[in-house]
Parts: structure tokens; C-alpha cells; sequence
């Protein structure tokens, strides 16, 4: 695709969602892509898709795309849910990464959290199934607040997909500084079985 250093594009690469196309993952809220650049690095046969409010960030990404000349990677400025309803169709993504999501920590900011429950609903609706939704984050109280918002429809499974591990940049500064992040790997649980429950 011909594009240039300074263009933020809001569209896809043709081809990403067509039948026969390599799976799909997104990295909601990218920063300058460390984590799904080096997973895009690592796992060729897979498209990486990053997501990011700041325009500044996505042109970093892409630039370092450029560079590394990659054919599977790819960032879109965006904001919340709106690029998921855009961009998505439904069951497209094999796995959703939502890394340390900024946070909001005070009570009365905790509604700008990006992780609610309409947005919740957006990630179920592009997750194909048998897809995962990966959360991880340094703020305990999100966390809970995750964890509750996916207490029905949703079952835990194991962290570990047998893939080596990508730090994304705040993980990595969180470990350095010697902390452990709160993560959970999570699959929707299909319609016919909650009905059946
Ligand atoms: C705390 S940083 C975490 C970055 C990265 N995921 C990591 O783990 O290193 C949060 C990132 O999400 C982006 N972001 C925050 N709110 C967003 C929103 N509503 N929509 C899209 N991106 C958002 C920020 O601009 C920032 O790059």
C-alpha cells in the first residue's frame, strides 16, 4: 500500500477481512506499538491491527512499519468504540488486547474508563468464535471493575496461548519497576450455551 509518513488513514488494508484472509488481532489503545509490531514481528502468518486515539502515536507506528517493511501490521487513529463499529464486521478478530487502558483512578473520573459495558458488548460482537478478549492492567480497582463487567457470558482461560511473549511499553516499565500486572484472558461464552445455563 502506497501511503505517506505523515497520512493517518482510518481504513484497513483491502484484503484483511475477506474470506481466506490470516487471522486478525487488535491492540486497543497501541501507544507507538511496541507490543503488536514485535507480535507482528514474531507471528507473520497473522495481521495485527492497532488502535489508538493519538494521531501523533499511529504515525509513529506506521512509521516504524515502514521501516520494518511489514506486511501484517497496521494502525488506525480512533477513538473508543467508534473504529470497532467502523472498521469491524462482526467475528473478525481472533484476539482483542486491551493493555493498561489509562486507568482514571480517582472515583468520580471512573466513567471516562474506556472498559464499559456498551464497549464490551462492541468487542463480543467483532470476537469470532472461540475468540479471546486479553485484558491487563496496573490499577486494582479496574481490574475488579473488569473482572465484574465480565462475570456473565464470559469464562476465563488460561494466559498462556503458547505464543512467546511481546511486552507491550507499560508492562515493561511496570515489571522494571519490580510490579506484577493484574491480567486475565477471557472467551465469550455463546448465546445457545447462557441460554442453556
Ligand atoms: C496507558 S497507555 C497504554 C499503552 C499500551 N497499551 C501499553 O500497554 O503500553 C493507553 C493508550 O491508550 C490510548 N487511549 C486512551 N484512551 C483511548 C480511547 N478512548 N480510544 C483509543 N485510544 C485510547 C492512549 O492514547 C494511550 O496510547
Amino acid at each position: 500500500m502506497n501511503r505517506t509518513m505523515d497520512e493517518v488513514v482510518t481504513t484497513i488494508p483491502t484484503g484483511w477481512l475477506q474470506a481466506g484472509a490470516p487471522p486478525l488481532e487488535v491492540d486497543f489503545g497501541c501507544h507507538r506499538g511496541a507490543f503488536f509490531i514485535g507480535m507482528a514481528v514474531m507471528n507473520p502468518g497473522v495481521n495485527f491491527l492497532g488502535l489508538e486515539k493519538q494521531a501523533d502515536r499511529v504515525k509513529k507506528c506506521m512509521g516504524k512499519i515502514g521501516r520494518l517493511g511489514l506486511a501484517n501490521a497496521f494502525a488506525v487513529q480512533g477513538l473508543g468504540a467508534e473504529p470497532l463499529q467502523k472498521l469491524l464486521p462482526p467475528a473478525s478478530v481472533t484476539t482483542f488486547h486491551l493493555y493498561f487502558p489509562d486507568p482514571w483512578p480517582k472515583r468520580r473520573h471512573a466513567g471516562r474508563r474506556v472498559f464499559q459495558a456498551s464497549f464490551l458488548e462492541e468487542i463480543r460482537r467483532v470476537l469470532r468464535p472461540g475468540g479471546t478478549l486479553r485484558l491487563m492492567t496496573d490499577c486494582e480497582s479496574y481490574f475488579y471493575e473488569m473482572l465484574g463487567l465480565t462475570r456473565v457470558g464470559w469464562r476465563e482461560m488460561p494466559w498462556d496461548d503458547g505464543r512467546e511473549n511481546v511486552e507491550t511499553a507499560f508492562e515493561k516499565t511496570f515489571r522494571g519497576m519490580g510490579l506484577k500486572p493484574h491480567r486475565v484472558c477471557l472467551q465469550p461464552i455463546s448465546t445457545d450455551v447462557m441460554a442453556a445455563i
